[in-house]
């Protein structure tokens, strides 16, 4: 693994070597990771998990539950913690980074030596895919390293491995460092740069975990301002953070956007098409609020990108007032004065004043080749639907929702769905009255609103599509 040298030329910053946070246990020896990586390979721990995968069902879900395998090995390193003594050579390379530990006690199990013993990790989670490991933490266990991996990150990796692409890649926030073993893994000498030190430790670590050490650089930089240098790349990939945070809230600096949550996606499109080579790509997977016409970022990425060509899918959307109630759950741990109600009345105001009425994924592809084409499809239907709503009589939502949109799985919605399908009718003459979600939802659901303020923000996604709702 090779940081990149202190420069005094302008360009992404380095890494100091002791910028590794607090938090971000086992940060060790590259030589290490190497070994550990390569002890997973014979244990065949990508197989074995992205097979458990499958059988759950959980699609790009990256974290899987305890209960998805019984497998020791499934349990030490995805859940943290096992009942059986891992293969002498794992807890070997494990102890090497300082992150194994057994404990004995409890009454005998069937054990011969008439302990009982558990065998837990430490610092980090390890999970794989498309035959990459990687390390982060895991959703719903607790924290070890402060290193978020979650669907996204996922569907991106896909992107990134269907993309051609040779020589020099800048992956611009690289988390886990799974975007970045996936750009390195296609045979590009990949800078990563990320603005948490944890980030950067976990994205070395992952390199080396997949023997791609000689391939990665991995720097420490804050992409709101490092992005001026003089530097070009061949592929610029990013999956930027993309909440948008009123000035009025704290939230954590992983997926903060800025007040409008677009602070580092402007960076991005703003420099990328002077850091592209001739013929370069910039891959980006981004958030947008909008209105129902669509993500506001769109014209912006036009202007920014001159004469490279654009294309643009519009994956998936949510109402402004469903993503805020997730703003607000996530954002509870970094405001403990504050109630759900005051976080949600915040973020309220603020996305009222930006214009916010959705909240937009897409995925961008940029392509510095002097054509200025523009191609922009969106895949979400939230505008038909929009037309369409006066002309049709309102159907409610069916029970049938294997295509969720992506935010909102992570909410309570289930009780909500059967409110609203419970409550149809009323909800149907609300909406024809008022032609105002938040009318509708205070007629129609004010009890479910003071039972849960932020999980009841779930109404909101099965609300659209009637009348006046965005
Ligand atoms: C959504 S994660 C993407 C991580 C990884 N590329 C993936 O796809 O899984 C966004 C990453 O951007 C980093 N980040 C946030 N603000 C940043 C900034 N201003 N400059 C550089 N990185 C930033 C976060 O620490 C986080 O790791």
């Amino acid at each position: 693994m090779r940081r990149q040298p202190d420069t005094s030329a302008p360009g992404p910053t380095a890494a100091s070597e002791n910028s590794s946070s607090p938090h971000s246990g086992g940060s060790g020896e590259p030589s290490h990771w190497i070994r550990l990586g390569q002890v997973l390979r014979d244990l065949d721990w990508a197989l074995r998990t992205e097979t458990y995968r499958h059988a759950v069902a959980t699609g790009h879900q990256p974290w899987l539950p305890a209960h998805a395998a019984a497998d020791a090995l499934f349990q030490l390193l995805h859940i943290g913690e096992s009942r059986s003594a891992p293969p002498p050579r794992l807890a070997g390379a494990l102890a090497d980074l300082g992150l194994f530990a057994r404990e004995v006690g409890g009454p005998a199990h069937g054990t011969h030596d008439g302990e009982s013993s558990r065998y837990r990790t430490a610092g980090h989670y390890f999970t794989a895919f498309r035959g990459m490991l990687t390390v982060a933490d895991h959703h719903d266990r607790p924290a070890r390293s402060g290193v978020y991996l979650g669907e996204d990150g996922l569907t991106f990796t896909d992107r990134l491995l269907s993309t051609h692409a040779e020589g020099t890649a800048l992956d611009i926030g690289s988390g886990s460092g799974l975007s970045t073993s996936a750009l390195a893994a296609r045979g590009l000498h990949t800078t990563a740069l990320d603005i948490s030190p944890s980030c950067v430790t976990a994205t070395a670590a992952t390199a080396a975990l997949n023997g791609l050490a000689d391939r990665v650089e991995v720097a420490q930089a804050d992409a709101t301002q490092a992005l001026e240098g003089s530097e070009r790349y061949d592929f610029i990939a990013s999956n930027p953070p993309g909440v948008v945070v009123p000035e009025t809230l704290r939230y954590g600096p992983g997926g903060n956007g800025g007040p409008d949550g677009l602070a580092v996606v402007r960076a991005v499109t703003g420099n990328a098409p002077r850091m592209l080579r001739n013929g370069g790509t910039l891959l980006m997977r981004f958030e947008s609020f909008g209105s129902l016409d669509g993500p506001t970022m769109l014209a912006e990425i036009s202007d920014h990108a001159g004469s490279a060509s654009v294309f643009v899918t519009v994956q998936s959307s949510l109402p402004m007032r469903t993503r805020s109630a997730l703003t607000a759950l996530r954002a509870g741990v970094h405001n403990p004065g504050l109630s759900a109600d005051e976080m949600l009345r915040r973020l309220d105001t603020h996305t009222d004043a930006l214009g916010a009425q959705r909240f937009y994924t897409c995925f961008l592809r940029l392509r510095r080749d002097g054509l200025a084409r523009r191609e922009a499809y969106d895949l979400t239907g939230v505008r038909r639907a929009a037309t369409q709503a006066d002309a049709q009589p309102p159907e409610p939502p069916g029970e049938d929702v294997s295509h969720l949109p992506p935010g909102l799985s992570g909410l309570d919605w289930r009780p909500h769905l059967r409110l609203v399908r419970d409550r149809w009718e009323d909800t149907v003459r609300a909406a024809r009255r008022h032609q105002d979600p938040d009318a509708v939802v205070a007629e129609v659901f004010q009890d479910a609103v003071e039972r849960d303020p932020i999980h009841s923000r779930s109404l909101y996604a099965f609300l659209s599509g009637l009348p006046g709702m965005p």
